[in-house]
């Protein structure tokens, strides 16, 4: 099966706050920011493995900054790493205001699944990372899908052979 780099999977979109994406504040709805997301992470999901994704997860969200009305919002999407018909998506969010001042001000993994027309699980290619942040995001990957599934029920704490720190004493 082919592979993909990291690079290939990066998805970018621009979006102004427009009053309706804002709550009684004048700041960003945090549920538009998720929708938004959504949205890119998804499309690089897509870039990856060429198939249809759904969103199965949606971990370590954080909103740091109010974003205000009129702000510049922008998404960079990148898978992190891939498993069996699962992706990791990390999502880097920037605001800038309207005098230039561009700062970091959330971040937030998803995790989608290739599926067919059927709903029948499709294997997804091998992830290549490149860059130092890129490995650093792919070995972290797979602590933060196990706590995911231990989260979700899925998995018993017993078999999370990333997690035993914080799980089991010595
Ligand atoms: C996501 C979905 C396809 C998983 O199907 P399933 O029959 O439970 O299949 P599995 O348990 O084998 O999980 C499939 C993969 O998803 C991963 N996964 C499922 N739930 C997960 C979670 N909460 N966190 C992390 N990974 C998860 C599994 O680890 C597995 O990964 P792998 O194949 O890479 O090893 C299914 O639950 C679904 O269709 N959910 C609805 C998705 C949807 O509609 N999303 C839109 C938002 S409403």
């Amino acid at each position: 099966m082919y592979k993909t780099t990291a690079k290939e999977t990066l998805a970018i979109q621009t979006k102004q706050v427009m009053p309706n994406d804002t709550n009684a504040l004048d700041t960003l709805f945090g549920g538009s920011l998720m929708a938004w997301m959504d949205e890119i992470a998804s499309i690089s999901a897509y870039r990856h493995c060429g198939r249809v994704v759904v969103t199965a997860s949606i971990n370590n969200v954080s909103f740091d900054l109010p974003i205000l009305a009129g702000d510049y919002v922008t998404l960079e999407a990148k898978v992190s790493r891939s498993f069996n018909s699962s992706m990791e998506v990390f999502i880097d969010v920037f605001v800038e205001d309207s005098l230039g001042k561009r700062e970091k001000c959330n971040e937030a993994t998803f995790i989608f699944v290739a599926i067919d027309q059927k709903r029948n699980l499709i294997r997804v290619p091998e992830l290549i990372p490149e860059t130092a942040e890129e490995k650093s995001r792919h070995k972290s990957a797979l602590r933060r899908k196990q706590l995911s599934l231990v989260l979700a029920g899925r998995l018993n704490p017993k078999d999370a052979t990333e997690l035993t720190s914080i799980f089991y004493k010595d």
